[in-house]
């Protein structure tokens, strides 16, 4: 078959039309296989405590309450310990004050907001990864910059369940 020369041009100019809708195309399945739900959205995304006096707890909050079983395994069986515990909208920091008494503090740090997800075992103090502030078992500020507590939540204790309540602020 014979080609004339300005079907030929034609079909160059078309081929050359094409190049950046197919950059495109591949450009946004590329970005689409990327896509990992899992992954961090952002830089204060939490990161997993790992010690076996600080234990992430995955739970479910219903209408505000959260209920924690601590057996002898839980990082808050003895007095001092402490969890980082996560939920479907958010995550608290749990600490063991007594034998049957406990601190639910708020992770959001006073200071500019970052999640805090640091526990020093030794000190015994909640630690943020942004700029350093550190909390004390109750939520008090102990090193700046941040200068407010932590929000506490109202908790009951018994037969070794812990009962949080989200919706009631310790003033
Ligand atoms: S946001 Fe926590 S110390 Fe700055």
């Amino acid at each position: 078959m014979k080609i004339s020369r300005r079907s030929f041009v034609e079909t160059i100019f078309k081929a050359v039309a094409a190049i950046p809708i197919l950059s495109l195309v591949v450009t946004f399945l590329q970005s689409c296989g990327n896509s990992n739900p899992s992954s961090p959205s952002n830089s204060t995304t939490p990161s997993v405590p790992t010690s076996s006096s600080f234990q992430t707890i995955h739970t479910t909050a219903n209408n505000g309450k959260i209920t924690l079983s601590i057996d002898s395994s839980s990082s808050l069986a003895n007095v001092g310990g402490a969890a980082y515990v996560d939920y479907q909208s958010g995550s608290i920091l749990v600490d063991r004050a007594n034998n049957d008494s406990f601190n639910v503090l708020s992770s959001t740090c006073t200071h500019q907001g970052c999640t805090i997800t640091n526990f020093d075992t030794s000190t015994k103090q909640f630690i943020c990864p942004c700029h350093g502030s550190q909390f004390n078992l109750n939520g008090q500020v102990v090193v700046g910059p941040a200068r407010t507590s932590l929000t506490a939540y109202q908790n009951t204790f018994s037969n070794n369940q812990l009962i949080i309540d989200l919706n009631a602020v310790i003033t």
